[in-house]
């Protein structure tokens, strides 16, 4: 707190406040971070009064060509500033807020601090600390966040029910916070996302994907769908993901569930990677698995081509849930499609020409693929899981060999459609196309060498055996 009170920053907000004489008060996650010790740089000011002319007098103090950006129709302002570390402040009037049933265009009207924090979403972001002459510095805490914080509880202010019926979004808002920050949801709270759970239909799937994304960055994200299953967000948000819980038996045969699966394989990769698409991967690498689930007398259950399948099925789950259609989506979906690769791979004997293949297909995106893979491993017999990573390592070793030798991760053809045009004196037509492919696979399978000379003197063999001439 005293570190705090010193910064300059608000001390300056303390200043304009001071001068317009409207009480201002910092509020939210940037006092929650900072009793947890968790650095922020977005600073949310309150003031009993016009948050606009608060932002114009403070961005005029600091220097009076900073910009203050003003959100006319919510009463808001933002100033950026680069001070001890590069603010975002927003300026706001207190406000006292209700929400009608069917909508979330919010009633608002000026009100107290005490309005403000009372419809503020969960105690530990309810916590202001005044910038005012007569108390600078104090905690106001009037549901006693700061006990939560160490009891490490997410509480709503209110009645969780109308909390909750303000803004639905806070029900994953909670499992957010929960699964961020390790801590736990009072039980009132959680009964009442159960209860209140259909109402995040009437959030965007912008701002639901926001925070659902929180929850796959977390450290231990498994926690946050747990708990998304549980109170039933998640067959409203991802049924696809909900789909695949549960275990089927046929004559007692059983398979694993790939609900719990997923969330193993998930949290294994997220000890290694914060890379947020790969843990997308993660999430979806079964996702076909009930649509493709049969069950065979002989060999037993079976989820054949649920890799092809799942990698269809990403563009629709990304496009409902607004997220990236582009590269990042690409990825997902190669990574889905190519999840059971490395494993056949280190299931069997390991030929070149499947080395060769693999890094053709994943390019780039190898390391990726052989970290998923290896976060795939969930198999409780141990002596199983050191065969697959001894094998594991085996696939790796190879595919350094052959990509030192071979060069095929960023893989360009050596001879263009142009070249196999000119040679022959052809016209574009599927036969280019032939020949090309012809090419390409006698690289992967190992009968020619990556290499310009080769595959010319190969190029000229195909094309005679179609009974092509060289001009
Ligand atoms: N808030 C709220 N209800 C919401 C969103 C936000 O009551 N649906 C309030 C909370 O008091 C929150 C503050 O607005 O602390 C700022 O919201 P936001 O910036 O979204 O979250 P932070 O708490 O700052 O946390 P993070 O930066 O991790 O998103």
């Amino acid at each position: 707190m005293e570190a705090f009170v010193r910064k300059p920053v608000f001390t300056v907000i303390a200043g304009a406040a001071e001068e317009l004489k409207f009480p201002a008060y910092v509020v939210g996650g940037y006092v929650r971070d900072m009793i947890m010790d968790r650095d922020s740089v977005d600073i949310d000011i309150v003031t009993v009064g016009s948050g606009i002319e608060l932002a114009k007098r403070f961005a005029g103090k600091i220097d009076p060509k900073l910009k203050v950006k003003v959100f006319k129709n919510f009463g808001t302002a933002m100033v950026n500033f680069q001070g001890e570390q590069n603010w975002q402040i927003e300026f706001v009037g207190a406000r006292k807020e209700s929400y009608r049933k069917d909508s979330r265009k919010p009633i608002v009207e000026d009100g107290t601090l005490e309005d403000d924090q009372n419809r503020r979403d969960f105690t530990i972001n309810a916590l202001a600390i005044s910038l005012n002459k007569n108390d600078y510095g104090n905690l106001i805490d009037p549901f006693d966040g700061i006990n939560d914080i160490k009891r490490k509880i997410i509480r709503t202010p209110l009645d969780p029910d109308i909390t909750f019926s303000d803004d639905p979004l806070r029900m994953m808002r909670a499992i957010r916070f929960a699964t961020q920050l390790g801590f736990d949801i009072e039980d009132k709270t959680y009964n009442a996302i159960g209860k209140n759970a259909d109402r995040i239909r009437i959030v965007s799937f912008e701002r639901i994907t926001d925070e659902l994304n929180k929850i796959i960055q977390a450290n231990k994200p498994s926690q946050g769908f747990l708990m998304l299953e549980n109170t039933g967000l998640l067959k409203l948000i991802l049924p696809q993901f909900q789909e695949l819980k549960g275990v089927e038996k046929v004559n007692d045969k059983g398979h694993k569930d790939n609900f719990y699966h997923t969330l193993e394989v998930l949290d294994n990769l997220s000890l290694k990677t914060n890379n947020l698409w790969l843990r997308w991967a993660a999430l979806m690498h079964d996702i076909a698995k009930p649509r493709t689930k049969k069950y065979d007398e002989k060999i037993g259950w079976t989820f054949h081509a649920h890799e092809f399948i799942g990698s269809k099925m990403v563009p629709q789950i990304f496009r409902k849930l607004k997220l990236p259609l582009n590269d990042r989506m690409k990825y997902v979906q190669k990574l889905v499609l190519l999840h059971l690769r490395p494993i056949v791979l280190a299931q069997s004997h390991v030929t070149d020409s499947a080395i060769r293949r693999l890094l053709y297909e994943a390019g780039d995106d190898i390391d990726d693929l052989m970290m998923l893979c290896e976060a795939d491993i969930t198999s409780k017999n141990e002596q199983k899981v050191r065969k697959y990573i001894d094998n594991f390592k085996l696939v790796r070793k190879k595919l350094v060999e052959i990509e030192e030798k071979d060069k095929l991760r960023n893989w360009q053809p050596p001879i263009t459609g142009e070249l196999i045009m000119e040679t022959f004196n052809i016209k574009p037509g599927r036969i280019v196309g032939d020949i090309k492919t012809a090419i390409r696979e006698a690289i992967l399978d190992g009968q020619i060498k990556n290499n310009y000379e080769e595959a010319f003197q190969f190029m000229l063999e195909t094309g005679q055996e179609l009974g092509l001439e060289p001009a």
